[in-house]
């Protein structure tokens, strides 16, 4: 044993170097250990020991040589620098963020300048009870933020005039793809029929909607639609084929505001259904299109107080009129009643997505952006519907003084009817323009050599106008005139058309009154910085605070993702080095950037795969084997990128049916193009069959896609790209620090080996962010959320190769520790090699539901007396509950939830004698209030509230006791509902 116990001893260096330290979990090395990573790991270094000798092991290295097969163990340590303090790296950050250059960009296509409020950026994007919270599938402990969503979700609602919004998508161009979805699969009109884009759509979006149009079979036609007026004339645009969609930019890219109506009429008549790509700011002041006859309304809410953050992440955002709910994709927040009467919200229509149906899925997403959807709901809720018009008109005006100076100084624009955006005509002259714009300081965007587009914002100022004006050789305007209303006839929204009624978007005017708003909702919610969050499948592992420092950083925060590349130098260089180590990391050859959650990495690289086979003259490679516990999104993908799936069956211990795999293969010799395998598995296990696997599907010609969700276990154990794997994504918002912030952001780059890397991710605008063989653009932005970057690159910096290592060994350890003690009371489902389990393992509660009554929704509900967010429940089976700890939780905690697990186990027992009905596990959770009243309980109010364990000092009380989901189903509504007059 170790001479030394002070807390700290654990995985810091000692402060004599001479002195060796060795224990009984391995010696320490200093030399390579940093500081942070006693920080970043929750056991110290005796509970390490005394839970490797429950386990029976006598060192990490022991216990992970008997979890892992040898066949994939890599054979050298990470090369990876670890920096040697918090202090270090934050310097380092500083030293790249003053490589970008931030300027004052008016260059628009969908990102504006905008001001958070510091009410807001304080106390949501930088605070971790809202960033670390996790998705609300757990409604009890998730009120404050689904409210906050709700608010959006009326937001959005109001502003685009159609009744049903979901809580956020991942950017405008995915928004518009899934919008592409929607009106696909609501249409009747034939399976060869076209999509019809306006010529003056967002770039990336187009670029976007054709990445995904692509291998469906979609054809996208874009075209000049002002001038469609009857379903004639836009069949014949179609080139006579039949319409299922037609999607319109409103104001236009060119800043061009037009009138739809006759356009939405003749698709209506077609069979076709109308999308408005719709600024949500002209919108205060614009008719809203769900009134004009659009059905889909779709968009970014960047410009609503989230900086542009080199490219995100910001909310996309989908609205929908009544009678498509059903087809809607994403999270829809909805209204219902708890228990005892009072109103509560949930996720609506299923807890999970709706849209993941497997093979019959129409989407695949799941992380969203609930941390910045958050934050543009409160933007509205700060400035109420007054506030928004005003700052609408003003940037109108701005946009109107700098047309006026350049048409009265002989300019012509070619925009008439304008919100914030203007084209103006330089003929030969635009990047003569640009260029002395930029010696001012402003960036401006060059559409070719005789046009400039620029845009106006909120934070545009006099003094840029006139900067502006000088760069054209113009007079410059002297003021801005205020405008009252905008002039563009019946396109102004009229005061009928009104929006953000409800008192939550007119009460919180003074900043107390705000603060105090927004702390009324994170005291509802459970998020890490109360305790652990169990999560199978999610890694709710430590954001720490060094790592989300620089995401605010204004070098970091406020860069236009279309700057010119010299400004964003720091930027790049990060995201190259954060590359670099992912693929020392992963054994991959290349890493992309770009997409900007899981789901979108795994639609990325079997697009890439897909190309690949292509490009091999393999067109009919087309099936794609998931074995039957994959994710959700595995099959959703696959469907998305064209391919047909295939299901493998798992075995009774949970492995992939090798026999059944190599049936299907032997099948499909020809026509197969990937095996989509996790690893380990989804059921938590080191499956050592996975080499085999790898081979088989090799052999016969196909790829592996490994999802790489997974990945907390395997650093510095074990590289995909080297034990047989050609593409994985990994989820930077689990794995690497990234913070869930309560259903999004999210992070997805996707490694391949060489082979692969030409048909990577690629940017219409940007080209230095893909091969041009790459497979189109798969997020707006040609970084995909660049701005929290940083985090993942601050951890990896923190910790370096030994401590990502060490992470990886005490997840398991935690994960192992946690089985062990648990299963004589709760049988863990699966386990490999030795009886071990990976980083998560499953409870399964299916034999104790038989025997007891108590489901584990009774169990996951109860947790919550007890001070815990439940684990996953029913994934990947139902009926169970999947266990991640990670390596942050420390010893004492991971003992508080055993603890209360195995208390909860005896409820279970008594349940089973006295009868579920009216047990303590039945009534819970037990909120404040529902202990004052009448007590017709057979279980005294201190069982309920304060079960064994609990700190009465720490208690965490839930808002609302159980919610009936069936209920908010049956009676749908997802907009604010009217205030209660008090509860109870
Ligand atoms: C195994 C697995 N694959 C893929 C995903 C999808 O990732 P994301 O939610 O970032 O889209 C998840 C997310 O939970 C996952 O657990």
């Amino acid at each position: 044993m170790s001479t030394r116990t002070s807390h700290d001893q654990a995985l810091t260096p000692a402060a004599d170097a001479d002195v060796v330290v060795t224990d009984d979990a391995g010696p320490l090395d200093t030399t390579t250990l940093s500081d942070f990573v006693g920080r970043h790991v929750g056991p110290r270094q005796d509970d390490v020991a005394s839970m490797l000798q429950t386990l029976g092991y006598d060192s990490l290295e022991a216990l992970v040589d008997a979890a892992v097969p040898p066949a994939i163990r890599s054979t050298e340590p990470l090369s990876i620098e670890a920096s040697p303090s918090e202090h270090a790296v934050i310097a380092e950050l500083r030293q790249l963020a003053s490589r970008n250059q931030v300027l004052t960009s008016m260059i628009g296509l969908g990102y504006y300048g905008t001001q958070t409020p510091p009410v807001v950026k304080r106390n949501i994007l930088e605070n971790p009870a809202w960033y670390t919270a996790y998705t609300p599938y757990q409604p009890e402990i998730s009120q404050g933020r689904l409210e906050a969503l709700l608010n959006y979700q009326t937001m959005v609602s109001d502003l685009t005039g159609l009744a049903i919004a979901n809580a956020s998508l991942l950017d405008e161009g995915t928004a518009a793809a899934e919008a592409m979805a929607v009106m696909r699969r609501t249409s009747k009109v034939a399976q060869d029929a076209v999509l019809v884009v306006d010529k003056d759509l967002l770039p990336q979006t187009l670029d976007v909607v054709t990445t995904r149009a692509t291998p469906l079979g979609i054809d996208v036609v874009a075209a000049d639609l002002e001038q469609v007026g009857d379903a004639d004339a836009l069949r014949s645009l179609a080139g006579d084929r039949d319409v299922f969609g037609v999607l319109v930019q409103y104001p236009g890219a060119d800043g061009q505001i037009r009138d739809w109506q006759a356009l939405a009429e003749a698709a209506h008549e077609v069979g076709a259904l109308v999308t408005a790509a719709a600024d949500l700011l002209a919108l205060t002041l614009l008719a809203p299109p769900g009134e004009w006859g659009a059905d889909v309304a779709v968009g970014t809410t960047q410009r609503f107080g989230v900086p542009m953050g080199y490219g995100g992440p910001h909310a996309g955002y989908l609205s929908v009129r009544r009678g498509l709910e059903r087809t809607l994709p994403g999270r829809l927040v909805g209204v219902s009643k708890d228990d005892d009467g009072n109103t509560a919200y949930r996720l609506a229509l299923q807890t999970r997505e709706q849209h993941i149906r497997r093979e019959k899925a129409t989407s695949n997403i799941t992380t969203a952006q609930v941390l910045l959807a958050v934050m543009a709901g409160m933007y509205a809720v700060w400035h109420g519907p007054d506030g928004l018009r005003r700052i609408a008109l003003e940037t109108h005006a701005k946009a109107r003084a700098l047309a006026e100076a350049l048409t009265s100084g002989g300019l012509e624009l070619g925009v008439d009817r304008y919100f914030d955006t203007l084209t103006v005509k330089t003929p030969g002259k635009a990047a003569e323009v640009l260029a002395a714009a930029l010696d001012t300081g402003i960036n401006l965007w060059q559409v070719d050599e005789d046009t400039v587009l620029l845009s106006a914002d909120e934070v545009t100022t006099l003094a840029d106008l006139r900067a502006v004006a000088d760069a054209f050789g113009v007079p410059a305007p002297e003021s801005i005139a205020t405008v009252e209303a905008p002039e563009w006839g019946r396109l102004t929204r009229t005061p009928e058309q009104t929006y953000l009624t409800h008192p939550v978007f007119n009460t919180y005017k003074s900043e107390t009154a705000m603060l105090r708003y927004i702390r009324s909702l994170s005291d509802k919610d459970f998020a890490l910085d109360r305790g652990m969050i169990p999560l199978g499948s999610c890694t709710m592992k430590l954001n720490s605070t060094t790592e989300m420092e620089p995401v605010t950083w204004p070098e970091f925060s406020a860069l236009h993702p279309f700057a010119p590349l010299d400004q964003t130098e720091g930027s790049r260089e990060l995201v190259r080095q954060l590359s670099e180590w992912l693929e020392e990391i992963t054994g991959y050859d290349k890493v992309s950037m770009q997409p900007n959650a899981g789901s979108q990495g795994e639609f990325a690289g079997l697009l890439a795969i897909r190309k690949y086979h292509l490009a091999n003259g393999d067109d009919q490679r087309t099936i794609c084997l998931i074995p039957s516990s994959a994710h959700g999104t595995n099959a959703a993908s696959a469907v998305m990128a064209g391919l047909k799936v295939v299901v493998v069956k798992s075995t009774s211990e949970g492995e992939v049916d090798l026999e059944d795999l190599r049936a299907k293969v032997d099948k499909h010799r020809a026509e197969v193009a990937a095996l989509m395998v996790t690893y380990p598995s989804t059921h938590g296990v080191y499956e050592d069959t996975i080499t085999e696997l790898c081979e088989m599907v090799h052999e016969a010609g196909g790829q592996v896609y490994l999802d790489g969700a997974n990945l907390n276990a395997m650093m510095g154990i074990a590289k995909p790209g080297e034990f047989g794997a050609d593409v994985s994504h990994l989820n930077l918002h689990k794995t690497f620090t990234i913070p869930h912030g309560g259903g999004g952001p999210g992070v997805g780059p996707i490694g391949v080996r060489s082979h692969l890397a030409p048909y990577l991710p690629n940017h219409p605008l940007i080209t230095d962010a893909g091969p041009d063989t790459g497979v189109g653009a798969i997020s707006a932005a040609p970084y995909g959320s660049a701005s929290i970057l940083p985090i993942s690159w601050a951890y990896i910096r923190l910790v370096g190769g030994a401590g990502l290592t060490r992470s990886s060994q005490v997840a398991v350890l935690n994960a192992n520790y946690i089985a062990r003690r648990l299963h004589e009371h709760y049988p863990v489902l699966y386990t490999g090699a030795d009886d071990l389990v990976a980083h998560e393992c499953i409870l399964d509660l299916r034999g104790l539901t038989k025997e007891t009554g108590v489901t584990v929704d009774d169990v996951a509900k109860r947790l919550i007396d007890y001070g815990f967010h439940a684990p996953t429940m029913s994934f990947p089976v139902a009926g169970t509950l999947m266990v991640e700890p990670t390596e942050s939780e420390d010893k004492a905690e991971l003992d508080r939830f055993i603890e209360a697990m195995v208390a909860i186990r005896a409820e279970m027992d008594e349940a089973a004698e006295d009868g579920v009905e009216g047990s303590v596990l039945r009534g819970a959770p037990h909120t404040a209030v529902s202990l004052a009243g009448d007590w017709g309980h057979r279980y005294d109010r201190m069982t309920a509230a304060y079960p064994q364990g609990v700190d009465p000092t720490r208690k965490y009380w839930p808002p609302v006791r159980r919610i009936d989901g069936v209920y908010g189903d049956r009676n749908l509504v997802t907009t604010c509902p009217p205030p209660q007059t008090g509860q109870g």
